[in-house]
Formats: structure tokens, C-alpha cells, sequence
């Protein structure tokens, strides 16, 4: 780990915290047959995105599910390079000493890769993302409510393009980036003014809740931003700060050392 500590900004609305849960149509069906059990070893998954693209994601199903009971589902996306079995060893959503409940999905990006990356161009990751939520709530008991994205790097970009997203800022109940590469598509390296550059972000709901870790020492994807690939990282905070005044929360801020 590069970090020498953890900024963790943080925008939460206790009131959006729904205690209505929403049984998804999967609730009361058995597991798929090529499944492993609950608590089993995750189970390595052929998907057919919904433009006909093959791909693969790893499933956790958590050893207390029952078919009949509504549980989370989290999304966890690995970083450039890296792949779906490294992503579950470094989050942990598999280790039920962390999560207990959740179904936890380790999706597979195209070459190692997200949409959102400056060379992805074409690579359609948040229809998979819409593809894979339909898949599991009419193949699992999920509590439609309870839907997260999480993601390191790369994946922290394609988290953050989740919540800006129309259609899944909707459906994803909550955003949590690590190390987020928020990449500015089609936006230029040689002038990424990190404080002010326009950030495109259309969420359909509001307030979002999201959280963003990102060590200081990051010296891949800067805390303070910059140009990279072609393409301008916004800096950390002005990310964080355009969140809040698109939520209506202003400027004021509370900064905590770790
Ligand atoms: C998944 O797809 C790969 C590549 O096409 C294939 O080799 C493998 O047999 C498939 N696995 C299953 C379980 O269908
Ligand atoms: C991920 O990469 C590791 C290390 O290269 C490899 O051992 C593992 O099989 C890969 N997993 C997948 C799902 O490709
Ligand atoms: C699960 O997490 C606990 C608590 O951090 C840790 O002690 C344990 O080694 C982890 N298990 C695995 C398999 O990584
Ligand atoms: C939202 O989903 C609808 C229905 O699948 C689709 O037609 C539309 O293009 C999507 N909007 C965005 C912004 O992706
Ligand atoms: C918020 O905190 C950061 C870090 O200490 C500081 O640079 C910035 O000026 C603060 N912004 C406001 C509006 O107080």
C-alpha cells in the first residue's frame, strides 16, 4: 500500500436509509444449478451482456442465505490490470468477517479494464453493470434497496460513473470509489485545470450517498489531480466538492486527520 493514510470524505443522508426492503423476483427460486452452495468457494460465471459481448464475473453467495430472505448485493470493481479474484482478495466482500450478508460480485472488465479508462472507447461497462442487476434480481432473493458499487482505481472511476449515471444512480443505493481515477472523457491532459474542469454527471436522484477514500501518497492516481493518459483527473477534492453542490450541501467542509 502506497497510502501513508486515508482522506475519507463523506456525504450521508441518515434519512435516505430506507428500512423498507424490496424483495427482488428471485426471492423464493433455488440457487442456479452451476452454483456453489452458500459459503462455498465463489463461483466463476460466463454472462452474456445484453449487446451479445461475453463476459465473466465471480459470485460469493454468503453461507447464511436462504432463498426466502432479501440480502444486499455489492458490486466490487478491480483496478487496471488487475482482475475479478485479485479484487475479491484485496476488498475482502468474500470474507463473511467483513460481509455476512451481502451477495458480493467480482465482475470481469474487458481486458483488464473499464469503461472510463482513456482507451476504452466503445467498451459499454455501465449496460453491464444494468445487464448483471436485471440478471441477479430475477436469479436471487436480492433486496433491490440494498445494491452497492465499490471499486479501487479504475474501478473507483467506473463507480463514479455509476452514480452519475441516469438510469443506476437509481438503482445502486450507494457509491463507494477507492482511490477513484475519475478520468474526464474526451477532456485533455496538456490543460486539466484539476480545480474547476467540468465533471459530467447526471444523476436522477438526490441527495446520492458516496464516499470516496484516496491516500494522499497516491502517486498513480493523485490526490491533488493532473493530467494523465491524454485525459485530466479532476483533483480529489474538487470531486468530492462538485458532489456536494450537486447534492445542495455548499462548500462547507470538515477535514479530519487521521
Ligand atoms: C466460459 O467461457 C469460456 C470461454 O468461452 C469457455 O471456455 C468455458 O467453457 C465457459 N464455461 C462454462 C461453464 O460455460
Ligand atoms: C487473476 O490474476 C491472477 C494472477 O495473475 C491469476 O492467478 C488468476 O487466475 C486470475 N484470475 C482470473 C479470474 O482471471
Ligand atoms: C477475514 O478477515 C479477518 C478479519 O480481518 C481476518 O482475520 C481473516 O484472516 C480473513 N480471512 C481471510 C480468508 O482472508
Ligand atoms: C436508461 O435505460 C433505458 C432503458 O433501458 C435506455 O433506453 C436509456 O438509454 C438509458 N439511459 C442512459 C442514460 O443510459
Ligand atoms: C476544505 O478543506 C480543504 C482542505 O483542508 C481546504 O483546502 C479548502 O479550502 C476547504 N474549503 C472550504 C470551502 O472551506
Amino acid at each position: 500500500m502506497v497510502f501513508s493514510f486515508l482522506y475519507s470524505l463523506l456525504l450521508l443522508n441518515p434519512l435516505l436509509v430506507s428500512s423498507l426492503s424490496a424483495n427482488s423476483a428471485g426471492c423464493g427460486r433455488d440457487l442456479p444449478a452451476a452454483q456453489s452452495p452458500p459459503g462455498g468457494p465463489s463461483h466463476q460465471t460466463n454472462f452474456t451482456q445484453s449487446d451479445g459481448t461475453p463476459r465473466t464475473y465471480l459470485i460469493h453467495i454468503p453461507s447464511n442465505y436462504d432463498k426466502n430472505t432479501p440480502v444486499p448485493l455489492i458490486f466490487s470493481f478491480h483496478g487496471k490490470h488487475k482482475n475479478s479474484s485479485e479484487q475479491e482478495a484485496l476488498s475482502q466482500f468474500s470474507n463473511e468477517s467483513w460481509n455476512p450478508n451481502g451477495i458480493a460480485v467480482y465482475p470481469q472488465g474487458l481486458h483488464n479494464e473499464w469503461e472510463g479508462y482513456p482507451d476504452s472507447s466503445g467498451v459499454d461497462d455501465i449496460g453491464f453493470v444494468s445487464d448483471m442487476i436485471s440478471h441477479f434480481s430475477e436469479r436471487y432473493c436480492i433486496d433491490t434497496t440494498r445494491i452497492y458499487a465499490t471499486g479501487k482505481s479504475n474501478g473507483g472511476g467506473l463507480t463514479g460513473l455509476l452514480a452519475c449515471d441516469s438510469n443506476l444512480s437509481t438503482q445502486i443505493a450507494a457509491f463507494a470509489p477507492v482511490s477513484g481515477a475519475f478520468y474526464i472523457d474526451g477532456s485533455s491532459s496538456s490543460d486539466c485545470d484539476v480545480q474547476h474542469v467540468t465533471i459530467p454527471c447526471s444523476p436522477a436522484r438526490n441527495p446520492i450517498p458516496i464516499l470516496e477514500f484516496h491516500g494522499s501518497a497516491d502517486h498513480t492516481i493523485p490526490y491533488p489531480g493532473g493530467g494523465r493518459r491524454g485525459e485530466c483527473l479532476p483533483s480529489i477534492p474538487h470531486w468530492v466538492r462538485e458532489w456536494s453542490t450537486r447534492e445542495g450541501y455548499g462548500l462547507t467542509n470538515k477535514t479530519t486527520q487521521l
